[in-house]
């Protein structure tokens, strides 16, 4: 495993990053460094690509990508709200075959590794789209989006169920090469997400993507309709944190081998580091990347200084650090911890 070395991005005050191993893994697929994009906010990694080194980072989740070309929903898809935002983009995209002959040939040319997102609208399609990334090169893993509609169960979202999110990964696992890392990428939208994550690791998940966005709606008090055409949407962004390192909290509690990318709402250094503690290996940046495009790899360097400031020297270390036994002077009641008023 190489060690991760960071210097300051051109044009950067900072003279020096603290020396920390920033290596890491999930599962099988060893990372240098534990920042990589989140799904659909940096399309295939192109356009960050004139804004920093994209091979800087752990590695670039591309937008989720169907079977066929998908022109996505009506506009408006986007609505703007308190510390965050609301999309209904309908996975918009150019299809399986267009995507490894550009998209994907382009990340690896350049040498990113690559954690292909697919999505499907039955779980035949999921079987399609693993076959025919098999054998195909430069593909580190393969993160399986289940936020979506299942147009054969009444439109019934995938992760919302285990049975129905298991099926997904058993069909995507089959069909892809044994060894290939394959992440269930977890919706917040249910009773006990770790029931969920337990039935996607049944099914042949290497590890745990959480969390997508969470639904919401805005309305528009001018036209007093909705604001977005498609109804309801997903928020993003920093209103959904504390949700995201809750879900993050609540599987390793469940799960403590399974290996976590985290994300959800993570604008800093120090919004990394909560997800690490709570028990992510590794982490994906999302929404803040619309309005700082280079936010990736300054919340890699912060992440760096956030480890370093608390003594630790290997980014593993610290990996669920905040489930420690209590210190001996907190007196932790383990009955009030997930009590809500
Ligand atoms: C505009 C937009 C498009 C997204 N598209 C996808 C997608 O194609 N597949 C997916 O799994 N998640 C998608 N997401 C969800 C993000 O990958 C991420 O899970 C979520 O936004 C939480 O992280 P954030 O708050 O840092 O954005 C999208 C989010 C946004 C804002």
């Amino acid at each position: 495993m190489t060690r991760a070395v960071f210097s300051p991005a051109a044009g950067s005050t900072v003279e020096q990053w603290p020396d920390v191993d920033l290596s890491t893994s999930l599962g099988s697929l060893d990372l240098p460094a534990p920042v990589l994009t989140a799904s659909g906010c940096a399309a295939a990694g192109r356009e960050l690509d004139q804004f920093f080194d994209i091979t800087a980072l752990g590695g670039i989740v591309t937008k989720s990508v169907m079977l066929q070309p998908r022109s996505g929903r009506a506009t408006p898809r986007m609505a703007e709200t308190p510390s965050g935002m609301l999309n209904s983009i309908g996975l918009q995209g150019p299809g399986i075959d267009q995507f490894i002959e550009k998209d994907l040939a382009w990340l690896d040319q350049r040498g990113a590794r690559t954690i292909v997102s697919i999505a499907g609208s039955n779980v035949d399609e999921y079987s399609k789209l693993a076959q025919k990334l098999r054998n195909v090169p430069g593909i580190a893993g393969i993160e399986v989006n289940i936020s979506c509609p299942n147009v054969e169960n009444r439109g019934l979202v995938f992760a919302c169920q285990p049975d129905s999110a298991s099926s997904v990964i058993q069909a995507v696992r089959r069909f892809s090469d044994p060894k290939m890392p394959i992440l269930a990428k977890l919706s917040p939208d249910v009773t006990d997400i770790s029931e969920i994550a337990h039935a996607v690791v049944r099914a042949g998940a290497t590890g745990i993507s959480v969390m997508n966005t969470t639904l919401g709606m805005v309305i528009n008090t001018d036209t007093m309709r909705p604001a977005l055409a498609g109804v309801t949407g997903g928020l993003s962004g920093p209103a959904i944190r504390p949700i995201a390192v809750r879900c993050v909290w609540q599987i390793r509690k469940a799960l403590p081998d399974v290996p976590i990318l985290g994300m959800g709402g993570i604008r800093t250094g120090q919004d990394a580091f909560q997800f690490i503690l709570a028990g992510a290996s590794a982490v994906s940046v999302g929404t803040v990347v619309f309005n700082d495009p280079s936010a990736p790899l300054r919340i890699q360097h912060e992440l760096a200084q956030q480890l370093s400031d608390h003594g630790f020297s290997r980014l593993r270390d610290a990996v669920s650090y905040a489930h420690r036994e209590a210190d001996a002077d907190i007196v932790v009641d383990i009955d009030e911890e997930y009590e809500v008023e």
